[in-house]
C-alpha cells in the first residue's frame, strides 16, 4: 500500500479543477511495452526515435509502416487496466477534469474517459502522407499501402519527432495546466516536448504537483508530492482514499 499524506488527500477532495498529464508507464500494466524499453525481435536493432520520424518514413517508408502496423496489432489486443479506470473515477469525481496523454494506444477512451486530450494522435488511424485524408481499408501484405484518392502513401496519424502537435489539443493541454489546481503526472519520462512542460506551467501557476512513476524523473524534485509505484497500483489506492 502507498502511503498518502493526509494533506495531498485533503487537497484532491476539494479540487474542483483538476488535470492529468500521462504517459507509456501507464499502458504498461495492460501489456505494452512503454516507449523507452528496448525493442525486442526484429526490432531490436532500432531505437523507436529512429522509427518515428518524417526523416525515417522518406528514408524507409515500408519499415516505419511494418513498425506501426506492428504496434497497431499489438494494441488492438490489449484492455485498459486499473491505472486507466482509475482516472475514469477521477473525472467522474471532479467538476473539472482534464485528461491529457502523449499514449496513441486509445486505452484512455476504451476506459471511458470524455473530455481527453491525445496530444500525440492515434495508433490505429491511418491518413495520406500527401493529402491527409484519412484510410478506412488498406492492404497490409505486400508493397507500400497508398491513398486511394492521390495515391499517396499512407502513414500513421501520430505525431513523429520534428512534427507539430495538433494545435487545438495543446491550446486546450496548455489552458487546462494553468487553470487547474491539481496537476497530476503519470507514468511519463518528462523528456518529451511540449508535453513535458505542462507540468511545470501549473506549478507556475500555483497548482499542486503529484506526480506517480515507478522511478524518478526530471520533474520529481519539482513535485509537490511523488508516489513510487507501478500506476495501475497507486491511482486506484488513491482514488479510494480520497473519494472513498
Ligand atoms: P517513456 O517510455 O519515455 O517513459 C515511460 C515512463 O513510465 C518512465 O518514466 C517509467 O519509469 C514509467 N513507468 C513504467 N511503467 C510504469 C508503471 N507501471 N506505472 C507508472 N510508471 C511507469 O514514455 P513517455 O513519457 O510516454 O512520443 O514518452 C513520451 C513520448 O516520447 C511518447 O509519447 C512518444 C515518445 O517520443 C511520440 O511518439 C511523439
Amino acid at each position: 500500500m502507498t502511503e498518502f499524506p493526509d494533506i495531498l488527500i485533503r487537497v484532491l477532495r476539494q479540487a474542483e479543477r483538476v488535470a492529468a498529464l500521462t504517459g507509456a508507464g501507464v499502458s504498461q500494466e495492460s501489456g505494452l511495452r512503454t516507449f523507452r524499453d528496448a525493442q525486442t525481435g526484429l526490432w531490436a536493432q532500432y531505437k523507436p526515435e529512429d522509427l518515428a520520424s518524417p526523416e525515417a518514413f522518406a528514408r524507409d517508408p515500408k519499415l516505419v509502416w511494418d513498425w506501426y502496423a506492428m504496434r497497431r496489432e499489438k494494441v488492438r489486443g490489449v484492455e485498459p487496466n486499473a491505472g486507466h479506470y482509475a482516472l475514469v473515477e477521477m473525472e467522474k469525481r471532479v467538476s473539472q477534469f482534464t485528461l491529457i496523454t502523449q499514449n496513441v494506444d486509445g486505452l484512455h477512451r476504451k476506459a471511458g474517459n470524455r473530455n481527453l486530450l491525445e496530444l500525440h494522435g492515434d495508433i490505429q488511424r491511418v491518413r495520406c502522407s500527401e493529402c491527409g485524408e484519412y484510410a478506412e481499408a488498406w492492404d497490409e501484405n505486400g508493397d507500400m499501402p497508398r491513398c486511394a484518392g492521390c495515391g499517396g502513401m499512407l502513414r500513421p496519424d501520430v505525431v513523429w519527432f520534428g512534427e507539430s502537435l495538433p494545435r487545438s489539443e495543446l491550446e486546450a493541454a496548455v489552458e487546462a495546466a494553468r487553470g487547474c489546481q491539481v496537476f497530476l503526472s503519470v507514468g511519463t519520462s518528462g523528456l518529451v516536448q511540449p508535453a513535458a512542460a505542462l507540468p511545470f506551467a501549473a506549478r507556475n501557476k500555483g497548482a499542486v504537483v503529484v506526480e506517480v512513476n515507478l522511478e524518478p524523473t526530471p520533474l520529481t524534485a519539482k513535485a509537490d508530492f511523488f508516489l513510487q509505484g507501478k500506476s495501475g497500483e497507486v491511482l486506484p489506492e488513491l482514488v479510494k482514499m480520497v473519494w472513498g
